[in-house]
């Protein structure tokens, strides 16, 4: 069932979205890049060692529920708790966590008086941004309650028209498949990497992502093939003709693989460790400045 209150916040987060999409959107953030593909392509990796290479201030933005991306960066988000603006400590929220909160009368009561409107990007930065000296994260996060994404989606479609300025560079992490894509949880991307393997499935997915962003209207400047660690000469020949920019692809690294299974962050990878190198690369011939 669901009650007069989650309606009316509902309501409220896709108006929100709907006005803060057209007042906000031609405002300048720091450069958007969204990093999609097929489950286990290593979309998650490519987005964690590329962000060790743009100019901070750096946002990270995980809409995986698996949340993989800050355990790729050491990260344990559970266990983290936050200072709110009048210094109590409370566990971080994922962007599902506020929601879920904003659609409860009492806990959002909890939070505060106020237009929900106006208190909305406080809100996101109070209580479910992760802040470190290199990066902040903000994560989707699992969806506990019944319902489906919508309105998390409506409140993520918030951060970067409101807080995007505030960086240089986001990136934004991507779940398997095209589902996010059809929600449009993004609205407008610079650089759109789409991470592939080396399969007939992933020629394929790039033909579905090019469909759909067209057909939902999100917005990108550069659309990227990226290869992944299993490619070879051959895959890098098929791929090098799809009509799309095949930038390269990542080089195989067994100390991602260890790095993943412990639980340490690739940030402490060495620069020179194969994947790195590989990866830098791939973002010079994407324009960036390394
Ligand atoms: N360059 C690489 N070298 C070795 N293993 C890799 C590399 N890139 C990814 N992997 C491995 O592939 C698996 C999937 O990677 P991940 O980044 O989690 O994919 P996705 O985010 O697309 O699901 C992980 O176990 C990871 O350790
Ligand atoms: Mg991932």
């Amino acid at each position: 069932m669901v009650t007069e209150h989650e309606d009316y916040a509902s309501k409220i987060l896709a108006e929100t979205a709907r006005i803060t999409r057209i007042t906000k959107s031609k405002e300048k953030t720091g450069r958007v890049l969204m990093v999609t593909g097929r489950g286990g392509t290593g979309k998650s990796t490519f987005a964690a060692l590329a962000s060790r290479y743009l100019k901070p201030p750096l946002l990270l933005c995980d809409i995986d529920p698996d949340q993989s991306l800050g355990a790729m960066l050491g990260i344990d988000l559970e266990a983290t708790r936050i200072k709110t603006e009048i210094g109590r400590e409370v566990p971080i929220k994922s962007i599902s966590d506020l929601t879920s909160d904003i659609e409860d009368e009492d806990a959002l009561m909890e939070l505060g008086g106020g237009e929900l409107t106006v208190k909305l990007p406080l809100l996101l930065q109070w209580y479910t941004q992760y802040r470190s000296d290199q990066f902040d994260l903000i994560s989707l996060g699992p969806k506990w309650t019944e319902g489906d994404y919508r309105s998390a989606n409506f409140l993520f479609e918030f951060i970067v028209p409101n807080i995007g300025k505030n960086y240089a560079h986001i990136v934004i992490d991507s779940p398997a498949g095209l589902e996010h894509l059809n929600r449009r949880v993004v609205g407008s991307v610079d650089d759109l990497f789409v991470v592939v393997d080396p399969s007939a499935k992933s020629l394929k997915h790039i033909e579905r992502v090019k469909k759909i962003t067209e057909h939902v209207g999100i917005k990108y400047v550069h659309f990227y093939i990226v290869g992944n660690h299993e490619f070879d000469d051959e895959a890098t020949q098929m791929f090098s003709n799809t009509g799309e920019t095949f930038l390269g692809r990542m080089a195989h690294d067994d100390r991602v693989r260890e790095y993943n299974l412990k639980g340490r962050s690739l940030w402490e990878l060495p620069d020179d460790s194969p994947a790195c190198v590989s990866v830098r690369e791939i973002l010079g011939k994407a324009g960036y400045e390394i």
